[in-house]
C-alpha cells in the first residue's frame, strides 16, 4: 500500500513508518513540525535505507494535502497528526479544537475529493474517562474530563458518522494506552521540549542527572503500592498495532472498527522507577508529592479483542521498554 502518515515526523509516526517500510508499505510523511524535527527523515533513512518522502504541511490545509494525496497514488492514511498536552489543552481550548478536530476535517475532505477511504485514526484510552471498571475493554462508556480528550472523542464520533454515511469507508480508530520506548538503534525516540509531563521522559532525565529528582504525584490511591498505575506499551509494539490495523482494514467488510492497543498489563510509578533503575543502572531520587490534578488511579486495557480481530499481541516487556529508553537518552 502507499500510506500517507501525518504526523510521521513524530514519536508514533516515525515508528509506524518504520514498521511499515519492513513491511514493504510505500510511506509518505506529512507534517508541519510544530512537534518533530527534520533529522528524523536522515535518521528513518539509516534505519529503513530508504529516504522516504516527506511533505512539510499542515493537515489543516486541505489543498496541499489533495495534491499529496494525488500525486503519491496514496491509498491509505494514518491520521497521527495533532496537539497531545493535556495540560496545555485546558489553557488553548480553540488551539486544540482547531488543530485536532478542524484538521481532522480537512483530512475528511482531502479524502474524500480523492476517493481514499481507508483511515487509521490515533485515538486514546483518554476517551475513557475515570474507569468504572478495569480492564477497559471497547464498550465501556466514553467521557472526557478535558479539551484534549474531547478532541478527541469528537474525532471519533465523527469517524463513525462517516462510516455510517458511506459503507466503503474503512475506518480504525486505535485507542493507544501509554507509549513508551524507543527504536532498539537508539535513533529515534521521544525527546519533548522543555520538562516532560509524561512519566517516562521524566524518569530518564532524571536518570541522565538533567533533572534533579522524580515528584510522585501521590502515594495514597487504592493501588498495591499507592502510587499509579498505567499500561505502557512499547512504541514498536504500537507502530506493529497500525501494520496489523491495516491489513485488517484491507480484509474487512466493515466500515468502523475500534481498538485498544495496549498490553493490558499496569505497573505503578515506583515499579516503573525501579524497574528503570534496573536497566540503566542509575538511581532515580524520587519525592512523594501530592496527586496531579485530573489524574486517575488506575488504567489498563483488555487487549483482547486486537488480540483476535487484528492478530495483534504487543510482545516487548517493561525491561524492553527502559532499555530502550536509556539508549535513546544516552545518545541525546
Ligand atoms: P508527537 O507530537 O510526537 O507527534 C505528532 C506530530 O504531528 C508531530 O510531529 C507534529 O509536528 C505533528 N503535527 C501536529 N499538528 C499538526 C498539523 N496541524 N499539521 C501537520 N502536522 C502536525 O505525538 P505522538 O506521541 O507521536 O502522538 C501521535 C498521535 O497519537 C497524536 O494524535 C496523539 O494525540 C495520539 N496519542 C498519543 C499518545 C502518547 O502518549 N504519545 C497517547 C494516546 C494518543
Ligand atoms: C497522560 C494524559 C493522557 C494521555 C497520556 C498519553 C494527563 C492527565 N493525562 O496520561 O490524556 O493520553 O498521557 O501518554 O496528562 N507521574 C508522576 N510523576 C510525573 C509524571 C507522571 O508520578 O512526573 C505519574 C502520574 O500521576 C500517573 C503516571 O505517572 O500515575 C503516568 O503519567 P503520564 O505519563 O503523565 O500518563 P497519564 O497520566 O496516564
Amino acid at each position: 500500500m502507499n500510506v500517507l502518515l501525518t504526523g510521521g515526523t513524530g514519536y508514533i509516526g516515525c515508528h509506524t513508518a518504520v514498521a511499515l517500510t519492513q513491511a514493504n508499505h510505500q510511506v509518505v510523511l506529512y507534517d508541519n513540525l510544530c512537534n518533530s524535527h527534520l533529522d528524523v527523515v536522515d535518521r528513518l533513512q539509516t534505519i529503513t535505507q530508504q529516504r522516504l518522502p516527506f511533505v512539510q504541511g499542515d493537515v489543516r490545509d486541505t489543498p496541499l494535502l489533495i495534491k499529496t494525496l494525488q500525486e503519491h497514488h496514496i491509498t491509505a492514511v494514518i491520521h497521527f497528526a495533532g496537539l497531545k498536552a493535556v495540560g496545555e489543552s485546558v489553557e488553548m481550548p480553540i488551539a486544540y479544537y482547531d488543530n485536532n478536530v478542524s484538521g481532522s476535517i480537512s483530512l475528511l475532505l482531502a479524502m474524500q475529493a480523492t476517493g481514499i477511504k481507508t483511515l487509521v485514526f490515533s485515538s486514546s484510552a483518554t476517551v475513557y474517562g475515570d474507569p468504572r471498571y478495569l480492564p477497559l475493554d471497547e464498550s465501556h462508556p466514553t467521557s472526557v474530563t478535558n479539551p484534549y480528550g474531547r478532541s478527541k472523542l469528537h474525532i471519533e464520533d465523527m469517524l463513525a458518522d462517516v462510516a455510517q454515511s458511506d459503507a466503503q469507508w474503512r475506518i480504525a480508530r486505535l485507542r493507544y494506552f501509554n507509549p513508551v520506548g524507543a527504536h532498539d538503534s537508539g535513533l529515534i525516540g521521544e525527546d519533548p521540549n522543555g520538562i516532560p509531563n509524561n512519566l517516562m521522559p521524566y524518569i530518564a532525565r532524571v536518570a541522565a542527572g538533567k533533572l534533579p529528582y522524580l515528584n510522585v504525584f501521590g502515594n495514597d490511591y487504592p493501588t498495591p503500592d499507592g502510587t499509579g498505575v498505567r499500561d505502557y506499551i512499547h512504541v514498536t509494539d504500537l507502530a506493529s498495532g497500525h501494520l496489523a490495523a491495516l491489513q485488517a482494514l484491507s480484509l474487512s467488510t466493515q466500515p468502523l472498527h475500534t481498538f485498544n492497543l495496549g498490553t493490558g498489563q499496569g505497573y505503578s510509578v515506583l515499579e516503573m522507577v525501579k524497574a528503570f533503575e534496573a536497566a540503566s543502572g542509575k538511581k532515580v531520587p524520587y519525592h512523594i508529592a501530592p496527586r496531579r490534578a485530573g489524574d486517575i488511579a488506575s488504567c489498563y486495557a483488555q487487549a483482547a479483542k486486537a488480540a483476535t480481530e487484528l492478530k495483534w499481541k504487543a510482545s516487548r516487556t517493561l525491561d524492553d521498554m527502559c532499555v530502550s529508553t536509556w539508549k535513546f537518552q544516552s545518545a541525546r
